[in-house]
């Protein structure tokens, strides 16, 4: 079993190579499910219900989020009818929305769970006794767990990726939109990533418009940021899957640029 993910799509520039691409990755690698984080994919913060659709229509079936969620106020209103989006798992008790989702492709069930960091980032609840919780409750249903760990700092991802090691099928890192050259399967099974990378402009900032960001380097002052044009990027990864354990056999990272071109 095959499960690809795709790093955080940034605004219409990456909305428009998950539509391209995302078709041709399911030819080529034809895995069981596809999950993207969605999270900047409303001109560069937040989601919209069409968004959320247009993944799911581009063949997704499962969108994770992060710090970004709430950014489109959009969210409120579909956020606790959408089935297969999830905003991490760790915000307070009372959320609106869900911190895990379970996929089913056939006779399979994917646990598809979001957590977010708090080194750097909003003070949330625990991030690891929250994964403990959802693992008590889905362990015994299936071994296919997928974890977005959508956090800032190194240190923080890859203490999630030690700390589930051979409890769950994946660890993988979203936020920091830089694909990151460590993806390994852990010894006891767990494929793990620090960070995907992001799906969007290839020659910005992150996947913003580079001028705004040199201000506010080089001034302090507040600035507008906006996603960049020009040349576009993805970044994934294809996450091969031991059948019977639901441990990973292989994680292999996918990127998609000028200077990475596709090959089908
Ligand atoms: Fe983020």
């Amino acid at each position: 079993m095959k499960i690809l993910f795709v790093g955080d799509v940034v605004g219409s520039p990456g909305r428009a190579m998950v539509k391209e691409y995302l078709p041709k990755l399911k030819k080529k690698y034809r895995p069981q499910i596809s999950i993207i984080n969605g999270e900047n994919a409303a001109g560069g913060k937040g989601i919209t219900q069409k968004i959320y659709k247009g993944f799911l229509d581009a063949g997704a079936q499962a969108v994770t989020l992060g710090n970004h969620s709430w950014d489109n106020r959009e969210i409120f209103e579909f956020i606790d009818d959408a089935k297969t989006l999830v905003r991490p798992a760790n915000y307070p008790d009372g959320t609106p929305g869900q911190g895990y989702t379970i996929v089913k492709i056939n006779s399979i069930e994917v646990v598809v769970i979001n957590l977010m960091g708090r080194t750097f980032l909003p003070p949330n609840d625990c991030p690891f006794r929250k994964v403990d919780e959802i693992l008590e409750q889905v362990k015994a249903r299936t071994p296919y767990i997928f974890v977005d760990f959508h956090a800032e700092a190194t240190s923080e991802k890859q203490a999630m990726g030690w700390y589930l090691d051979g409890k769950v099928t994946a660890v993988v890192g979203t936020h920091t939109h830089v694909q990151t050259a460590d993806q390994r399967v852990l010894p006891k099974g767990t494929a793990y990533i620090t960070d995907v990378g992001m799906t969007g402009p290839y020659d910005g900032i992150l996947g913003m418009e580079r001028s705004a960001v040199l201000n506010k380097f080089l001034t302090n002052l507040p600035v507008r940021f906006e996603v960049a044009d020009g040349r576009d990027q993805l970044n994934g990864v294809v996450i091969t899957v031991d059948e019977k354990s639901g441990r990973a056999k292989s994680i292999d990272r996918v990127l998609i640029n000028e200077d990475s071109p596709f090959f089908e």
